[in-house]
């Protein structure tokens, strides 16, 4: 198999963590690429349950884990997921895991002022997971935010976050909230930044050297293909682009070393926060695939607003981020439905559209069209393999792969590791 890189072709919590869990042993590095610690990917080894925020999923087999300069790194939150996990048997040293110098440092500050704006801001509130993502993100494209090599000089961190303080105070100041405190962010950093910097290095000049030349790389991504910075529903997205093509940029590598894409799809949808959501079920058939399929978010622990099938959606994600094959998760939450809708087409007004509009406006009048199909009614968790599956819910598999005619190679059919089935051969 050659590289390959995963994600979330919806809107975030597919399943990601536990597909990368389930391939990494077959290749040499898991790469992280973009997002921060709002990402939550659970894996589940028989009673053990991992959550990993900001950590690559490989380290719960033991794998070489790299994180790219397009991750916002929050110190705080990276040395407790840490600890966390070393107090689970986990191994983590800096040979094991290695973060990029240029990847962007986040604070305390980010998260504050994530949350005063959606506090005070409230009728354009995005529901974010209040982590301080876009605030980091808006001073890494403003370059005033840190880098972690800034950690390394305490006279160049200094002026650096100085500089970025002031800016920060005049927006506090004109919101009359209290204001950010250099003295203690500046003693905050010289406390971590021993503990840092060893994870630290040059993560294109390592992965580009002539020991990974043959070496298999897996790229994790994180959010979903539908929370895209320029490609999802704006402006209810995250604030870094999602798509495959950002791990050629974050890690320093040449694009075609992304190399095979597979997208992860859940067997229904799902979304956390505000936005638009097409096939999104409001009677109670949408709360019973919430409670089948413990639908809260896993860093929030929010509940995920939950609807059918898009088909309309999904060819836009395929698209735009080239995906070759799919992972579709969590068909064993749909196991005791009598009736299953799939949507394949939208309509506004009279016009049919088969491929998701970018604009909002358009969307948000959309009504899905929907195709019923019979629902199998029997336990598909604990079947291995596709012969052994309920006739109607290989029909449904079927269905979904021609309605986006591309092929569905993993079927995950419960929560733990071992409950996936191979469909087919990755091409
Ligand atoms: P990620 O962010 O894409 O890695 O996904 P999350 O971990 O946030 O959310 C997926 C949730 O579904 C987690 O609680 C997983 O343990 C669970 N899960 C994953 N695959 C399956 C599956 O096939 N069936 C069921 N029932 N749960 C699953
Ligand atoms: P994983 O990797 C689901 C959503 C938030 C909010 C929007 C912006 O586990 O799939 P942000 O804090 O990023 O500025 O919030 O994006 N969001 C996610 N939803 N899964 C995630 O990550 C998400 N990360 C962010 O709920 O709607
Ligand atoms: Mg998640």
């Amino acid at each position: 198999m050659k590289n390959i890189t995963i994600v979330g072709a919806q809107w975030g919590d597919e399943g990601k963590g536990k597909i990368v869990d389930h391939l990494c042993s077959k290749f040499d590095v898991v790469l992280r690429f973009q997002g921060g610690h709002n990402a939550g990917h659970t894996i589940v080894t028989g009673k053990d349950k991992f959550i990993l925020s900001i950590l690559p999923s490989g380290l719960i087999r033991n794998k070489l884990c790299i994180i790219g300069s397009g991750v916002v790194i929050d110190p705080v939150h990276f040395l407790k997921e840490i600890d966390l996990l070393r107090k689970r048997k986990i191994k983590i040293s800096q040979r094991n895991l290695k973060i990029a110098n240029n990847a962007s440092i986040l604070l305390p500050f980010h998260s504050i002022i994530d949350q005063v704006r959606e506090k005070r801001l409230s009728k354009k509130k995005i529901g974010t997971t209040g982590r301080g993502i876009g605030p980091c993100y808006e001073d890494k494209i403003a370059r005033r935010g840190l880098k972690i090599y800034d950690l390394e000089d305490t006279n160049v961190l200094k002026t650096r976050l100085k500089n970025l303080i002031d800016f920060h105070n005049i927006f506090l100041k004109n919101l009359s909230e209290k204001k950010i405190s250099f003295n203690e962010t500046f003693k905050l950093l010289v406390s971590l930044r021993k503990k840092i910097l060893p994870f630290s290095i040059d993560v294109s000049e390592f992965i580009n050297s002539k020991f990974f030349f043959k070496k298999k790389l897996l790229f994790e991504g994180a959010q979903g293909l539908m929370l895209d910075i320029d490609h999802g529903t704006f402006p209810f997205v995250t604030s870094s682009n999602t798509i495959p093509a950002t791990a050629a940029t974050s890690i320093g590598i040449k694009p075609s070393k992304i190399g095979h894409i597979l997208g992860v799809l859940k067997s229904y949808t799902t979304r956390v926060g505000e936005g638009p959501f097409p096939t999104e079920i409001k009677s109670d058939i949408g709360l019973e695939i919430a409670k089948n399929g413990n639908e809260f978010g896993s860093v929030t622990n929010r509940p995920r607003r939950c609807g059918w099938f898009d088909a309309v959606q999904c060819r836009k994600a395929i698209q735009i981020a080239g995906i070759d094959s799919i992972a579709l998760t969590k068909i064993d939450v749909l196991d005791n439905f009598k009736k299953i809708k799939i949507c394949y087409q939208y309509k506004n007004g009279k016009k049919k559209i088969h491929f998701m509009p970018s604009s909002n406006k358009i969307l948000n009048n959309v009504k899905p069209v929907y195709l019923t199909v019979d629902g199998w009614c029997a336990n598909t968790t604990g079947i291995k393999n596709k012969k052994s599956l309920p006739q109607k819910a290989q029909r449904f598999i079927k269905i979904i792969e021609k309605l986006i005619n591309t092929p569905i190679v993993f079927l995950s059919n419960g929560p733990d590791r071992n409950d996936i089935i191979n469909l087919r051969k990755i091409d």
